[in-house]
């Protein structure tokens, strides 16, 4: 079993007992006391709590408060090693130590090391000492999503109950993992501000965003790769999906810094850890194009629409015929033609009679673009860097259907070309700053038959969206694509059909909150 522990600082006798309730209430199996900062006597806190308890008095090399000499902390600890169920001690201190509290409170001794600027020298040797312990504590700060994997291999290997975490943004899987891999514990905040360290994740998002409960050994690892990724969200639309069809997966936000060696060695170190059993990834900013280069590198297999836009936003890898096998796909550009055809009752051989205007040229416009020429419709691009639109237009002009460059000025004259459809790909009107418009405040008089696309999602009824409407045209909010594209990679991951209300319902509860 891998307990789930809600770290709490002590600062006065009432706080505590609420937050021990609140973590029991949340599910957590143990508590940490931080007694480190507090001057009071922390006994019957302990006595009285409903859940076991680590008690902590923390070092401040090692990231606490506790100001006194290593004699008096480990002293403090130790003495109250008789209603504690565990104490934690650095490995630093207990060396310094002549007399090492050992003999007496062996079963109960976590020996701990922290390092909050990177990976600790000589991590192996450390490692063997922390042993002289009864449960092993080793946590660093992650200097890239890599070093999780050391984490886990640590966990693997273990030789006595072991904690291991990597902190920051970066480190999240190994909290959530730690699970799968048998750690002794992972920790969980009570609330976001009241986290002991870097990157720890509240127990409410452990135990329903990360569905901490579901995790096991066995347990296939998704994840979302982009920089910055902690706003994404994926992981909840996916978890949400996994628990519904009561699929054995965790999706998690997987920060890989920008560039192509970045993701390659993600790819490289997260692919050969076999244990891992990483199954899919969604690629967003700014990998998709990384993933596409990365794919065929590799010589996988990649759909030829996503070659031809140059961006992969679903990896799909599958272990099952016993060879890793790698494969490429682009759900954003089904997802937007989908969300149009059905609007309008039509086929998508059917857009090659309707004229489209794609607002913006950067990743998203591009697949517009290349998706709707592809199918014969005339698009027209309109950018606020013109040469930008005039290259896109170059690109797909003629492959199927006609694409036409335009300046972003001529998109609200009233002699504008008669535009069916219009797309915003731009990220004007995107919270916060929602009360833009990339048409203004002056769109162009649509119909009633027009048919206005706003890929953003947050809002989600945009400015854009907001005068459509007041037109009596047809409206498509972003979430409409955000959902389909999501599904698609579900149901290309899982082979089975995705919950689309469910994400729907997941994600527009989550925009409303
Ligand atoms: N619903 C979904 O599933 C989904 C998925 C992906 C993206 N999106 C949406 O698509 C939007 C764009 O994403 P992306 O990945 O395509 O970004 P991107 O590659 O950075 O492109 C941004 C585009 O917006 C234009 N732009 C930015 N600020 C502008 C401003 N102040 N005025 C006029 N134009 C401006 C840029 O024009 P320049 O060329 O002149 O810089 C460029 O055309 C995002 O806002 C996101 O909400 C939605």
């Amino acid at each position: 079993m891998t307990y789930l522990c809600v770290p709490i600082f002590v600062r006065d006798a009432s706080q505590v007992r609420r937050d021990i309730a609140s973590a029991a209430e949340a599910g957590a199996d143990l508590v940490e006391l931080r007694i480190d900062g507090f001057d009071g006597d922390a006994r019957p806190l302990i006595e009285t709590s409903i859940l076991p308890v680590i008690v902590t008095d923390r070092a401040e090399n090692e990231g606490g408060h506790g100001a006194s000499s290593d004699r008096e902390r480990v002293d403090r600890v130790c003495a109250l090693s008789d209603v504690a169920k565990w104490i934690d001690v650095e490995i630093e201190a207990f060396f310094r130590l002549k007399e090492p509290p050992i003999a007496e409170l062996e079963s109960k001794l976590i020996l701990s090391a922290h390092d909050f600027k990177g990976r600790p020298e000589r991590m192996y040797t450390l490692v063997n000492m922390l042993t002289a312990g009864h449960v092993s504590k080793i946590v660093w700060m992650a200097r890239s999503i890599r070093d999780n994997i050391e984490a886990f291999e640590i966990l693997q290997h273990r030789r006595k109950p072991t904690i291991a975490l990597c902190m920051g943004e970066a480190g999240l899987i190994s909290r959530v993992l730690a699970k799968k891999f048998g750690a002794f514990l992972t920790f969980a905040s009570l609330r976001d501000e009241s986290a002991t360290a870097p990157g720890q994740v509240t127990i409410h998002d452990m135990k329903r965003l990360y569905r901490w409960d579901a995790i096991n050994p066995n347990t296939k690892v998704y994840g979302v790769v982009a920089q910055p990724v902690m706003h994404s969200m994926s992981p909840a639309i996916h978890n949400a999906a996994f628990e519904r069809v009561g699929h054995d997966g965790v999706y998690l936000p997987m920060l890989v810094n920008a560039g192509y060696e970045s993701f390659k060695a993600f790819m490289e170190s997260f692919l050969a850890f076999e244990p891992l059993q990483l199954s899919g990834l969604s690629i967003t900013l700014p990998h998709k194009e990384n993933a596409l280069k990365y794919l065929k590198e590799k010589g996988a297999e990649v759909e030829e629409l996503a070659e031809r836009i140059g961006a992969v936003n679903t990896i799909v890898i599958d272990r099952d015929s016993g060879r890793l096998r790698l494969s490429g796909q682009n759900t954003d550009y089904a997802a937007i033609l989908d969300s149009i055809t059905d609007k309008l009752g039509i086929t998508r051989e059917q857009l090659k009679d309707y004229r489209v205007a794609v607002i913006g040229a950067g990743g998203t416009g591009r697949t517009a673009v290349a998706a709707l020429a592809h199918y014969g419709a005339t698009v027209v691009v309109y950018n606020r860097t013109f040469e930008r639109a005039e290259e896109l237009a170059k690109e797909f002009n003629g492959q199927s259907g006609k694409v036409v460059a335009a300046r972003m000025g001529k998109l609200c004259d009233p002699g504008a070309p008669g535009l069916q459809i219009y797309i915003n790909t731009t990220s004007v009107g995107m919270h916060p700053k929602v009360d833009e418009s990339p048409l203004g405040d002056d769109p162009p008089k649509f119909l009633s038959d027009t048919v206005v696309f706003d890929t953003i999602y947050n809002p989600m009824k945009t400015k854009l969206l907001q005068h459509a409407e007041q037109a009596g045209a047809k409206t498509i909010g972003g979430v409409e694509m955000f959902v389909r594209q999501a599904a698609a990679q579900f149901e290309a991951w899982t082979g089975k059909p995705a919950p689309r209300d469910l994400m729907r319902q997941t994600i527009e509860a989550r925009l409303q909150k």
